[in-house]
């Protein structure tokens, strides 16, 4: 710490002060005492904490030249500024701030440099750690998503397709990027209810008899039972409980209407019909884009959310 007067001089420093220009070869002549803080950080061509040329960023010194006449000038009663001071062996961070010093007679302030290197590690070492969980958390989910489309081989790459038609309806919806995460998650394991039905069901060309069908849809209950019990921060296994309910009430297997079906069920709903309609099916060839089309615009406000259909609509004309 140093101790200033109204003109910036500096008047004083302590014992850590001292200490730290001697371990840093601190070129001021008396520690600095005598010297004056402004002048000194307007001609600053190195770093205001160690003297070096450590690398700062020389355009903080400016910044401390405002904060300290702010204090000085009874303006602020405090300036602080994060800064690094990196030396050639070590990352170093520090926390300046300027205080006036509270005593009888004229305006002096206090300038304290704070070594706050091990609190920026560890928030640095946490961020690392979070990015590391979260990437463990999309692999864990892309690993699923394979799994189920290993036994459902007619569907393969049908989860992945419907998430990205789902990302980019809801960018066209200003969805916030951390809801689009949730999404997207949910949307590339909709189908993982069907780990519950019969490969032999899942793999067999052609139509479906009734009460194989009656099977098949059971998945979405099924999906959301596997999943209901794990604390995503996103609604995962509600969005797949309800992606084959319909706005009329007429899907399944609660027949929701209207607001009753989320958002995301609702997105996820236009996609997965959209991709369904467009991909290749071992009982018949995939229907040509404007067919897929025409089917959201046959039912957009009576089965399928307007405001779903038309963002839809409107990612189909930019990617054209
Ligand atoms: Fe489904």
């Amino acid at each position: 710490m140093a101790l200033i007067d109204g003109e910036s001089n500096i008047v004083g420093v302590n014992r850590a002060w001292r200490s730290f220009a001697d371990a840093n070869g601190g070129l001021l002549a008396d520690y600095g005492v005598g010297t004056n803080y402004i002048a000194m950080l307007d001609g600053m061509r190195e770093c205001p904490a160690c003297g070096e040329n450590c690398n700062n960023d020389i355009s903080l010194a400016y910044e401390v030249v405002g904060g300290l006449r702010e204090v000085l000038e009874g303006r602020v009663k405090k300036f602080q500024l994060e800064y690094p001071c990196h030396s050639n062996t070590e990352r170093r961070w520090f926390m300046l701030t300027v205080t006036p010093f509270e005593a009888p007679g004229p305006i002096r302030g206090v300038v304290a440099h704070e070594d706050i290197t091990a609190l920026k590690r560890s928030e640095e070492e946490a961020l690392l750690q979070a990015d590391r969980l979260a990437n463990a958390f999309s692999s864990t989910i892309s690993a699923i998503s394979l799994f189920i489309e290993k036994r459902d081989p007619y569907t393969a790459g049908h989860q992945q397709q419907v998430a990205r038609l789902c990302d980019a309806i809801a960018s066209q919806l200003g969805m916030d990027a951390e809801r689009r995460n949730g999404l997207r998650l949910g949307a590339s394991i909709h189908d993982i209810g069907k780990i519950s039905v019969p490969a032999e069901i899942l793999a067999r060309p052609g139509r479906l008899i009734t009460p194989e069908y009656e099977i098949i849809r059971t998945h979405p209950e099924m999906g959301y039972d596997i999943l209901k019990g794990i604390e995503f921060p996103w609604p995962i296994a509600e969005m797949i409980y309800q992606h084959h309910e319909r706005l009329d009430g007429s899907g399944y297997p609660r027949q929701l209407s209207g607001e009753q079906i989320c958002l995301e069920a609702r997105i996820l709903c236009v996609a997965d019909v959209f991709d369904a309609m467009t991909s290749h099916r071992p009982y018949r060839a995939a229907r040509p884009v404007e067919e897929g089309i025409a089917e959201l615009q046959r039912g957009r406000g009576t089965i399928y959310d307007p405001l779903v259909v038309d963002a839809f609509m409107n990612f189909v004309a930019i990617s054209r």
